[in-house]
C-alpha cells in the first residue's frame, strides 16, 4: 500500500493536562481526499498540527511522506514542509506584505525564480478569485477573503500534500464548495487532501472518505466501513467455496485489509 500519512497509536497530551489526542491510528493514501469532522475541541486541529510537526505527539509513531515525523529534529521541519500547503484555522498571513507579496513569498522561500513567480502567483490569484485584491494588505480583506489568499499560499508550489484548517469557515456556501470543487480538481491529479470542515453539506454532497473524531478518538472512518464490507463479502465467497480444505482463512483476510 502507498499510504503518504500513517498515525500509529498517537496520543497528544498539552502541557494543560488536556488530552488532545487519544490512541489514534488510521492511513491515509497517495492520492485520497478525506474530510475530518467532529465538534469544536475534538482533536481535528492538533490532528494536522502533528502532521505538519506543528506539534509533537506524546506517544506513537508518525510517519508523513516516508519522514518519521515523531523523531523529526527542528532543523529538518522545513524540508517536511515543502511537500505540504497548509490552510491554518487562524489564515496566518503578513500583515505588511500584499496579498500578491504574501503567496510569493511562499516562492521565494523554497528558491523558485522571479519569472517563475511572476507567471504563477496571477494564475493561483485569479484560481481563487482574488487577482483584483493583488495590491492589498491582508487587514483589508473580507475573512473569506483572506482564508482564500490562504488557501492561495497552500496551493501555489504544487504541494504532494494539502492541509486544510476549515478552509471555508468564513466563506459562504456557494464561495465554499467552489473551493472545495478547486480542490477536488487538484486532487484528481494526484494531490492528496486533508480538509476539516463543520459543514455536512459539503461533506455529503463531495461524497469523499470522513473520518470523525471525537475527544481525541478516531470514532469513525468511512474507508474502513468499506473494507469492512469488502471483508465480508470475501468471507462469504470463502463459504462458497469452503469444500476446498487448502483455503486458508487468516491468509485470506490479511489481503483483504492490505
Ligand atoms: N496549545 C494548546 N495547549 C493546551 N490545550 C490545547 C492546545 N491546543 C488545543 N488544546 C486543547 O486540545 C483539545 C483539542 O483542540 P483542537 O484545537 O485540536 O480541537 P478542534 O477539533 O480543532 O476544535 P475546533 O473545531 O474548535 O477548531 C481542546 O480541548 C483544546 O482546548
Ligand atoms: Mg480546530
Amino acid at each position: 500500500m502507498d499510504s503518504i500519512i500513517e498515525f500509529k497509536n498517537v496520543s497528544k497530551t498539552y502541557d494543560s493536562g488536556t488530552h488532545a489526542l487519544n490512541n489514534a491510528s488510521l492511513e491515509i493514501e497517495k492520492g485520497e481526499f478525506v474530510f475530518i469532522v467532529g465538534a469544536s475541541g475534538a482533536g481535528k486541529s492538533t490532528f494536522l498540527k502533528l502532521i505538519m510537526h506543528e506539534e509533537v505527539p506524546s506517544r506513537g509513531t508518525i510517519i508523513v511522506n516516508g519522514i518519521n515525523v515523531s523523531k523529526l529534529r527542528r532543523s529538518k521541519v522545513p524540508y517536511l514542509r515543502r511537500n505540504m500547503g497548509i490552510v491554518f484555522q487562524d489564515f496566518r498571513l503578513i500583515d505588511k506584505m500584499t496579498v500578491y507579496d504574501n503567496v510569493a513569498f511562499a516562492m521565494r522561500a523554497i528558491g523558485s525564480s522571479a519569472s517563475a513567480v511572476r507567471k504563477r502567483v496571477p494564475y493561483i490569484l485569479e484560481l481563487v478569485g482574488l487577482k483584483h485584491k493583488a495590491n492589498r494588505r491582508p487587514s483589508e480583506l473580507s475573512g473569506g477573503e483572506q482564508q482564500r489568499v490562504s488557501l492561495a499560499r497552500a496551493l501555489v508550489n504544487n504541494p504532494a500534500i494539502i492541509i486544510a484548517d476549515e478552509p471555508t469557515g468564513n466563506i459562504d456556501p456557494e464561495m465554499s464548495f467552489e473551493i472545495i470543487e478547486l480542490l477536488s480538481e487538484i486532487n484528481a491529479q494526484g494531490t492528496t487532501i486533508l480538509v476539516v470542515t463543520h459543514e455536512h453539506d459539503l461533506v455529503r454532497h463531495f461524497n469523499k472518505r470522513v473520518i470523525e473524531i471525537e475527544k481525541g478518538r478516531v470514532i469513525s472512518d468511512t474507508k474502513e466501513d468499506a473494507a469492512e464490507m469488502d471483508l465480508s463479502f470475501s468471507t462469504s465467497e470463502l463459504r462458497f467455496e469452503s469444500d476446498s480444505p487448502a483455503l486458508d482463512t487468516p491468509s485470506v483476510k490479511e489481503e483483504v485489509t492490505e
